[in-house]
C-alpha cells in the first residue's frame, strides 16, 4: 500500500495508533502541547494563556486526538489569523462540525453549522428571523418571566448553587418555549444534553443522550406537522428552502444542532461570569452601582471567558506564516489567545466594562458567526440584572469548589451565599 494511503488510513481510524498520528509534512520544531485545557482555580481561569502569544508560534501543530481523530490539529493563535479562519470559507470547511448524529449511525449533517456557504445561507435565512434583535425583544418577557421564577424559589434561602439551579436551567426553559417543546419534558432533555456535552468523550453515555434527543424529535415532529403553531419548531417543519420544503433529515439536523448550540454555552457562560462577580466583589458592587454598566459587562465577560475554540477542516494547500498546511489538515481557532491579543484590545487582560470596541471571537465569526448571539445576549444581560437587583452582596459559599474545567463544562456546581 502507498506511503500516502497507510497515512490517510492512520488518521482516520484512532485504533491503529498508540501516538497520535503526526502527517509527515509537520516540522518536528512547530509541534507543541499546551497545558491550558486542564482545571484551575484562577480567579480569572483564562489568565493561564498569558504570555502564550509571545512563547508560542502564531502557528503550530498540537498532536491532540479527539473522538473520530487520530491526528492532531494546527492552531493559530494571533486576532488577524483567527479572524482569517472563521472568514476565508474558500481555504476551510466546517463539513464534520459537532458529528454526535454518526455515533448512532446517522449521516446528516447538522444544520446549519456543518454546511459551507454558498448552500449555508439558505438555512441562515430561514433561521435568521427567529433570532433577530425583534424577535428576542419579543421574548423578552417570557425570560425575565423564567428568570425571576427561579430567584424567587431561591431568595428566600439565603444561598443558591448559581451554576445549577440556576445557569444550568434558565437557557432550557427559554429553548423549549422558543422551540414550542413541552415544558414537562425539561428533566429529560437536561438529562440527554448532560450525557452529550458531559461525558468524557465516553461513547456509551453519548451514545444515549442522542438516541433520547432524536427519539424525543422523531415523535414530536409529526405532531407539529398535524399542528402547525407559531413556534420555531413548527417554522422549521413548516418551513422552506429555495421553494421547497426541508427533508427529514435537515429538519432533524436544524432541530438537534439548535438545541446543542444554545444550552450549555450560555450556562457556562453565566456560571464563570457569577464566579468571578463572587470572587471579586468590587467588580459586583460597581454594576450593583451602575446596572447601565450591564450590556457592556456582558460583552466583556464573553470577552475574557471564550468557551470554545472552534475547528475547521482545510479544503486547499496553503500556508501560514510560510507553513504547509495540507488540505485534509485540521485548523483550530484558538479564541482562549485570539481574544487577548494586544493587536486588537488594548490592556487584554484587564477586564473592562467600558471597552470603545470589543470584536471578540467567543461567538466565533464569518458566515458561521453564532446565530443566537442577540438570545444569548439578551438572556445574559437579564440574569444578570435580575439577579443583582434582588440579592444583597453574595460570595462563594465557605468551603466550595472553585475549580474550572476549560470548555463548556466551565463550573457545575457554584454554591454562593448572600445571608450574613
Ligand atoms: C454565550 C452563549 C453562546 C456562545 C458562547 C456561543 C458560541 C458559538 C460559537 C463559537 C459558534 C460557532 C462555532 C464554530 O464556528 O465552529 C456558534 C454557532 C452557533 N450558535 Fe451559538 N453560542 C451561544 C449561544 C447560542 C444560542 C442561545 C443559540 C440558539 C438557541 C445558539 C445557536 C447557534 C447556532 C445555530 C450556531 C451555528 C451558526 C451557523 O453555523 O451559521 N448559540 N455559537
Amino acid at each position: 500500500m502507498p506511503s500516502e494511503s497507510v497515512a490517510q488510513l492512520k488518521r482516520h481510524l484512532p485504533g491503529l495508533n498508540e501516538e497520535p498520528f503526526i502527517p509527515p509534512h509537520v516540522p518536528p520544531e512547530l509541534i507543541r502541547e499546551p497545558t491550558f485545557d486542564r482545571p484551575n482555580q484562577l480567579s480569572d481561569p483564562f489568565s493561564v494563556t498569558e504570555g502564550a502569544l509571545e512563547t508560542l508560534p502564531p502557528v503550530f501543530y498540537w498532536p491532540k486526538q479527539r473522538p473520530g481523530h487520530s491526528d492532531g490539529t494546527w492552531v493559530v493563535t494571533h486576532y488577524a489569523d483567527i479572524r482569517d479562519v472563521y472568514q476565508k470559507d474558500e481555504l476551510y470547511s466546517t463539513h464534520g462540525t459537532a458529528n454526535y448524529q454518526v455515533l448512532v449511525g446517522e449521516t446528516w449533517p447538522m444544520i446549519p453549522i456543518a454546511i459551507d456557504p454558498p448552500d449555508h445561507a439558505k438555512y441562515r435565512m430561514l433561521l435568521n428571523p427567529w433570532f433577530s434583535p425583534k424577535a428576542v425583544t419579543a421574548m423578552e418577557a417570557d425570560i425575565r418571566a423564567t428568570i425571576n421564577g427561579l430567584i424567587d424559589g431561591f431568595l428566600p434561602n439565603g444561598e443558591c448553587d448559581v451554576a445549577y439551579d440556576f445557569g444550568r436551567i434558565y437557557p432550557v426553559r427559554v429553548f423549549l418555549n422558543l422551540m414550542g417543546f413541552p415544558v414537562e419534558k425539561m428533566d429529560e432533555f437536561l438529562k440527554w444534553e448532560y450525557s452529550i456535552l458531559h461525558s468524557n468523550h465516553n461513547v456509551e453515555k453519548i451514545r444515549f443522550g442522542v438516541s433520547g434527543a432524536l427519539g424525543y424529535l422523531r415523535e414530536f415532529i409529526p405532531q407539529v406537522r398535524a399542528k402547525p403553531n407559531d413556534k420555531l419548531a413548527s417554522g422549521i417543519v413548516h418551513g422552506q428552502v429555495e421553494g421547497r420544503p426541508l427533508t427529514e433529515d435537515e429538519i432533524i439536523g436544524t432541530m438537534f444542532f439548535l438545541w446543542i448550540g444554545g444550552l450549555d454555552t450560555v450556562a457556562a457562560t453565566t456560571a464563570l461570569m457569577f464566579r468571578r462577580l463572587a470572587l471579586e466583589p468590587e467588580l459586583q458592587q460597581r454594576l450593583r452601582d451602575n446596572p447601565d454598566l450591564i450590556p457592556e459587562a456582558i460583552e466583556e465577560f464573553m470577552r475574557v471567558q471564550p468557551l470554545v475554540n472552534s475547528s475547521r477542516l482545510v479544503k486547499k494547500d496553503h500556508e501560514i506564516h510560510g507553513v504547509k498546511i495540507k488540505k485534509g489538515d485540521r485548523v483550530m481557532a484558538f479564541n482562549i489567545t485570539g481574544n487577548f491579543d494586544p493587536a486588537e484590545f488594548d490592556n487584554p487582560r484587564e477586564l473592562r466594562f467600558d471597552r470603545p470596541s470589543n470584536r471578540h471571537f467567543t461567538l466565533a465569526g464569518g458566515p458561521h458567526r453564532c446565530l443566537g448571539s442577540h438570545l444569548a445576549r439578551r438572556e445574559l444581560r437579564i440574569a444578570l440584572g435580575e439577579f443583582l437587583r434582588r440579592t444583597p452582596p453574595f460570595r462563594l459559599k465557605p468551603g466550595a469548589d472553585r475549580t474550572v474545567v476549560p470548555g463548556l463544562m466551565a463550573v457545575p456546581h457554584l454554591p454562593v451565599v448572600w445571608k450574613t
